[in-house]
């Protein structure tokens, strides 16, 4: 004779499980990327939901740059609750959204996506993520100091309409091709017309003393190299290096040598993610759980 299984009380353990358990209401959220294996957004972002109980999950889809276009439509067909997009696919969204917030209009870039009902709005929030994590990390306010920002790539640009949004007095873009510091500081200039944005050469800057220096090039991504000497800058405040892995670059360790406050690329990171989960749930992120889950991610 067979007996169906009577179901038990749930332990306290159970009930643990059935909480963080997927479901037939589980909400979908995840981020692009090729690669994306790296990625610790889901670290971060699954721990927030976790913490919150919010019935949802975030997971890394690798897609391919030619694919975009049917990812998102997919994703929007099952009714995800945003996504993230990470190179190289930042710029490639912007056609396939249905609204785009001004400040990633401006930037020319999208990294956060929220679906309401089939309708997607687009929003940058690494600037953002960048200026909170000066506030907090660094107790650090722009508005009316100069900057010195290394870098014109595609970090740079979000980070120096950030700057420039929080009203930066002068804002001085060096990198190795002053021909995109100059395209850069151009376009910088015609939608900040108020404010100061200079071009510099990387072997020009001695003496300059800008109270900040935000290193956004890839050098130092555990190559052991920095991208110039600090001492005859004079930077009178802080530095903030961009990169989070090695946490502490050449930059940022003679940069402690020289007295100045300092801060990685994490802050940057838990910050675009807490603003991008803010976007999504309209609730207050657990920020200190997201970036305990970034850390213990990256071992
Ligand atoms: P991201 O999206 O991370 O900003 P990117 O758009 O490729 O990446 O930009 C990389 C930045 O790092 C650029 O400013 C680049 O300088 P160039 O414009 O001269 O290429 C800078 N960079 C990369 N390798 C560098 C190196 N070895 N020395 C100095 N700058 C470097």
């Amino acid at each position: 004779m067979t007996r169906l299984a009577t179901p038990k009380s749930p332990s306290a353990e159970n009930a643990h499980y059935a909480k963080d358990r997927l479901n037939g209401e589980t909400r979908l959220y995840g981020v692009l990327g090729h690669p994306v294996a790296q990625s610790l957004s889901p670290a971060m972002h699954n721990a927030a939901f976790r913490a919150t109980g919010l019935n949802a999950a975030y997971l890394p889809f690798p897609v391919a740059p030619h694919l975009l276009n049917e990812a998102v439509k997919g994703l929007v067909a099952v009714g995800v609750g945003g996504f993230n997009l990470t190179v190289p696919h930042k710029t490639a969204i912007l056609p396939l959204l249905d609204e785009i917030l001004p400040e990633a209009r401006a930037v020319g870039a999208v990294n956060t996506v929220r679906n309401d009902n089939g309708r997607l709005i687009g929003a940058n929030t690494d600037g953002v993520g960048l200026l909170a994590s000066l506030e907090k990390d660094l107790a650090f306010t722009p508005h009316g100091k100069t900057v010195l920002m290394l870098g014109a790539g595609g970090a740079a640009r979000g980070i120096a309409f950030a700057l420039l949004t929080s009203g930066v007095g002068r804002l001085v873009i060096a990198n190795r091709t002053m021909e995109k510091a100059e395209a850069l500081a151009a376009d910088c200039q015609t939608h900040f017309p108020q404010q100061q944005v200079d071009p510099a050469a990387l072997d020009n800057l001695a003496g300059l003393a800008p109270h900040l220096l935000v290193q956004t090039t890839t050098v130092g991504m555990g190559d052991g190299k920095s991208p110039l000497d600090l001492e005859p800058l004079g930077v009178s405040d802080a530095v903030v290096d961009i990169i989070y892995h090695p946490l502490e670059t050449p930059l940022l360790a003679q940069a402690k040598k020289l007295g100045l406050a300092t801060c990685n690329g994490i802050g940057m990171l838990l910050y675009q993610g807490t603003a991008a989960w803010r976007f999504w749930t309209d609730r207050e992120p657990p920020v200190e759980v997201m970036r305990k889950a970034l850390l213990e991610a990256m071992g």
